[in-house]
């Protein structure tokens, strides 16, 4: 890992201020990681956080609640917020920066331009939240500007995300490393979200429809189905059983490229999305990965 010195911590709110620090990094040679976040941490963020700091010297936390990947009628406003929390998890995985700028700071006034990767946006969540995924490419560019790291570190919870990013980082020659960390569940399953904080306490056991339903696909196949709607009819078996669960998509499609497929013959990657009462909800597993 690191030969440099560990740097004091410190919280950066202005993108300029940002910018200059990461090219002083650079030029001191040192690598950079990034993990990009909306903040309300859980351990899923706090495993990115431990696999940036074994891969770089300097370890760049990034909160912001981005606005422009939320749709009108999305939780924007009562998104989690809890910075004070957040840092206090944060720094003993070993971040050595926080970067935490506000939106004015982010979006100038009259921002229009936004980056969308045509395709990858689509489908799956393209298909429920419009504008979502040239939200996210957006912001995750202009974070990649300001903090200008060699490695940046996303969650795989997020599958859609992760194939979308690593697409414009490609296309565009961004000439940064994208690792994919596993997702982290909770002990019974339930992948973890800070938008599970949401969850009642009867919804969040209706929840686990999710998890039980990537299970009863991937037994499926591991018993030897390979047909697409057979394997989509048993993962949505658990969620049509559960009252408070309603589906928003199941699909199962290309790992890598995300395309609709009707018989798995290579790498594929089924996932659901789904509201728990007002709870939007995502999960995923890669038929015969490891869980
Ligand atoms: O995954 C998230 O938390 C967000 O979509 C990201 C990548 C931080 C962009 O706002």
């Amino acid at each position: 890992m690191t030969i440099a010195s560990r740097l004091p911590f410190e919280i950066i709110r202005d993108p300029a201020a940002m910018r200059a620090r990461a090219e002083d990094l650079r030029r001191d040679g040192r690598r950079i990681a990034v993990v990009p976040t909306m903040g309300y941490l859980h351990d899923g963020h706090l495993s990115l956080l431990r696999a940036a700091r074994a891969a770089a010297d300097v370890v760049i936390l990034t909160i912001f609640v981005n606005p422009t990947q939320f749709g009108p009628s999305e939780d924007l406003a009562r998104y989690p917020r809890d910075e004070a929390g957040d840092l206090a998890k944060a720094r003993p995985c070993g971040v050595d920066l926080a970067f935490c700028p506000d939106v004015a700071g982010m979006y100038a006034p009259g921002a229009q331009t936004f980056i969308e990767v045509r395709e990858l946006q689509r489908p799956m969540c393209g298909e429920t939240r419009p504008g979502h995924f040239a939200g996210v490419a957006t912001i995750v560019a202009k974070l990649f500007h300001l903090t200008q790291p060699h490695v940046a570190f996303f969650g795989q919870k997020d599958y859609q995300q992760v194939a979308l990013i690593r697409r414009m980082v490609r296309d565009l020659d961004f000439g940064v490393e994208i690792v994919a960390c596993p997702i982290v569940r909770e002990a019974d399953g339930l992948a973890m979200s800070s938008r599970n904080a949401y969850l009642a306490a009867d919804e969040r056991a209706q929840a686990l429809a999710l998890s039980h339903g990537l299970a009863a696909a991937d037994a499926a196949f591991a018993a030897g189905e390979r047909d697409v709607a057979a394997l989509i009819a048993a993962a949505r078996a658990p969620l049509d059983a559960a009252p408070a669960v309603r589906v928003d998509y199941v699909e199962l499609r290309d790992a890598d490229d995300l395309t609709a497929i009707t018989t798995v013959t290579g790498r594929a990657v089924l996932a659901i999305a789904a509201f728990v009462g007002k709870t939007r909800l995502i999960d995923n597993r890669v038929l015969g990965a490891k869980a």
